[in-house]
């Protein structure tokens, strides 16, 4: 059965957007739990343009699902990971001028800054999984890195219109079955939606789902109707002897 990765950048970014204290992506990962999540997962950029280092750092003390930090293979980010020790640590290239992550890893030219990595992350335990295109190179210098994962990008499967998204799909069922084949174990992600994540769910061996965007989406769609009537009641209904701060 394919279990399901909650992606939390969203609720940050919400943050982020008034640099304030809410919503707070801690206690709604707890949420996510509560609903089904197997794991949690959260893209700790350099820019820090979302999640940041104390949401991390929370995280691993509270949740008690799998924690997936997604991360560039730069120096810093492999110390945050060996002092934090997430569940699993995937590898993905960033470009800070990026709104999402665009393309699969080019594992062919990074080859050793990613060996390196992987060496690192492994020595202390930390499970490395490969953010990939559905590409057979790509997936077989995968193994050579000795990384334990690939997770394949979906987003060219979501966004292929209906006469391409089948063969959109069978590059990934393909890639799914070379990959399991040479032993690697396989995720995937990335523009998933309600609309498309059953035909990628059903792939034989694919283990997990990391889906964030669709997800936080939806939670607006239907939370937002309670959240203003929430409002409104106070807006309309205040308690005359409500006492700010230290009043007496
Ligand atoms: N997997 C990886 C490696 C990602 O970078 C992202 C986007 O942050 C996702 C999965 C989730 O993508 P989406 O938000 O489109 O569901």
């Amino acid at each position: 059965m394919t279990s399901l990765g909650v992606n939390i950048d969203h609720i940050a970014n919400v943050r982020e957007a008034r640099q304030t204290v809410e919503p707070d992506p801690v206690p709604m990962a707890l949420l996510a739990e509560l609903g089904g999540a197997d794991g949690i997962t959260v893209h700790l950029r350099e820019d820090r343009r979302h999640i940041q280092d104390r949401d991390v750092k929370l995280l691993r003390q509270t949740i008690r699902c799998r924690l997936n930090l997604e991360m560039a293979a730069t120096e810093e980010m492999i110390a945050i990971a060996l002092e934090i020790k997430p569940d699993m640590v995937t590898l993905v290239p960033e470009k800070r001028d990026e709104v999402t992550t665009e393309g699969g890893l080019d594992i062919k030219n990074n080859r050793l800054v990613l060996y390196e990595a992987i060496k690192k992350l492994n020595s202390e335990n930390i499970p490395v999984s490969l953010f990939i295109d559905p590409d057979s190179e790509q997936i077989q210098i995968s193994k050579e890195l000795k990384a334990m994962w690939i997770e394949l990008h979906t987003g060219n499967y979501a966004n292929a219109d209906w006469k391409l998204q089948p063969k959109e799909l069978a590059r990934l069922i393909e890639a799914t079955n070379l990959a399991c084949d040479l032993g690697l174990r396989v995720n995937a992600g990335h523009g998933l939606t309600y609309q498309n994540v059953e035909a990628v769910a059903a792939i034989p061996g694919m283990e997990e789902l990391n889906i964030g965007h669709t997800i936080i989406s939806r939670s607006i769609a239907v939370g937002l109707l309670e959240a203003v009537r929430e409002m409104k009641n106070l807006v309309k209904n205040p308690r005359r002897d409500m006492r700010i701060g230290n009043q007496t």
